[in-house]
């Protein structure tokens, strides 16, 4: 077997950050160099980095590494023939990428904020440059998620996907349950153990997860990305009691982002979801990340792995390399589209108001304990078409005689139970604003 090296000069890789991903990459290039240049036809070298102080300690070597403070300077190194962006944030990191491009060079990127906000010109000026910029690592960390719709499952009509997208956020909930932990005591863990993003508000208000989720609806449903418009809301308000309830009604508490298509829209949405503790998704726990995806023809698949970390991080990185490398020589126009249909044949799709969403609910309510108060809710919700599924009844507190009351309804329309909730709220038996999650079966 003749040697790949012998035949190919290596790819030479300029690397934007050397944090924590930026090192896990030097990492698995290094030790898997091997099998990396069979698989990529040639070998795959980090010859530049940059990195915001030279002298911090790395968890990789360094050697034959040229370092520099300014990016840019990697950026237009004319021996850098591929970029990897892992410094994060919109700035610079939006400039730099753009001048990549622009010299045509291939951009490899973790940054799903970029792309979410971003990607829509990002890859249409890749595609005048006649390169791509590549994403595996933006979603779901190590799980191959990106490429699994975009080219395993291409055969199907994608009609929804659910999935744990944010690992901070499943590590709170999970300790949350788990060990009766509070929040602030778990995300301070969270961001020691280097989960969790610079801005953790990020993570517990469910914004990392929208960008994740504009990124999966944009390549299941072949439309532009469109992070304005996702309903978007995070576990900062879960309180551990409604974990508790959730748990004895048969339920676990889990942050999904959701995207379902309709004949008139698409709903997207980012929330504290109920789901049933039968599904594998509500036992997928920690910071491991799952996305469930329903295919018209395959039914549901399920892909679950590590979220966040160094190498998982790096693991859907270097793939991207590998199959940036392997395209280099193939004419441009025949890659993989970055959205999984050609740049023309992309359609954009209303997105539908949290209004006309349908879901069950999971309502707790704290009232007097005193005679018809029950009754008084039961007509209510009545009034307003809601069937009640399941009722536990807890008992009164001692100091103020509340008590608290928890529902789980049938699916009905967001904007009649909003209606109910409202019309609950006026009675003066009722003590506390209602507690309101949604629930979602996930089944078909
Ligand atoms: N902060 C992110 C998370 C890191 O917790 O999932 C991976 O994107």
């Amino acid at each position: 077997m003749s040697s790949i090296k012998d035949e190919l000069p290596p790819v030479r890789i300029g690397l934007l950050g050397l944090g924590t991903v930026g090192g896990g990459v030097v990492n698995v290039l290094k030790r898997n160099v091997l099998d990396l240049s069979r698989r990529a036809g040639r070998s795959i070298e980090v010859i530049h980095a940059s990195a915001r102080r030279l002298d911090a300690v790395r968890i990789c070597p360094l050697d034959g590494i040229l370092l520099t403070t300014n990016p840019m300077d990697v950026v237009e190194n004319p021996d850098v023939d591929v970029i990897v962006e892992v410094m994060g944030g919109m700035q610079p990191a939006s400039s730099l990428i753009r001048r990549a491009l622009a010299l045509g060079k291939p951009v490899i990127t973790a940054n799903k904020a970029l792309i979410a906000h971003e990607g829509n010109e990002l890859f249409a000026l890749a595609q005048n440059n006649g390169t791509v910029v590549a994403f595996e690592a933006a979603v779901a960390g190590g799980i191959p998620i990106i490429k699994a719709i975009r080219e395993g499952l291409a055969g199907n009509r994608i009609e929804w996907l659910a999935g744990i997208i944010n690992g901070t956020s499943n590590f709170i909930l999970t300790a949350m349950r788990d060990e009766g932990r509070s929040f602030a005591d778990v995300l301070a863990q969270a961001q020691a153990l280097g989960y969790a993003e610079a801005d953790p508000t990020f993570d517990v208000e469910g914004i990392d997860a929208a960008h994740k989720l504009t990124i999966l609806a944009a390549i299941a449903f072949g439309m532009p990305l469109k992070f304005d418009a996702v309903y978007t809301e995070g576990i900062s308000q879960l309180q551990t009691e409604d974990v508790r309830y959730a748990r004895e009604l048969g339920y676990q508490i889990k942050h999904l982002g959701i995207a379902r298509r309709f004949e008139n829209g698409v709903e997207l949405r980012v929330h504290p979801t109920l789901i049933p503790e039968r599904r594998i998704l509500a036992n997928v726990d920690g910071v491991k990340n799952a996305v469930l995806v329903w295919g018209d023809a395959v039914g549901p698949t399920l892909y679950y792995g590590a979220g966040a970390g160094a190498e998982p991080t790096a693991s859907a990185i270097v793939a991207d390399l590998v199959d940036v490398v392997r395209t280099r020589t193939a004419d441009p126009t025949h890659r993989v589209p970055h959205l999984a249909v050609l740049p023309d044949q992309i359609t954009d799709l209303p997105i539908l108001p949290m209004s006309e969403v349908e879901t069950g609910y999971y309502l707790r309510l704290t009232v007097r304990d005193q005679p018809g108060v029950l009754a008084n809710i039961a007509r209510i919700l009545a009034d307003h078409g809601v069937n009640i599924e399941a009722m536990i009844q807890k008992e009164a507190s001692i100091e103020t005689a509340h008590l608290p009351i928890v529902l789980l309804t049938h699916p009905l329309q967001e904007a009649r139970m909003n209606a109910a909730i409202t019309a609950i709220e006026t009675l003066d038996t009722v003590q506390a604003p209602v507690v309101r999650l949604r629930v979602e079966s996930l089944a078909g």
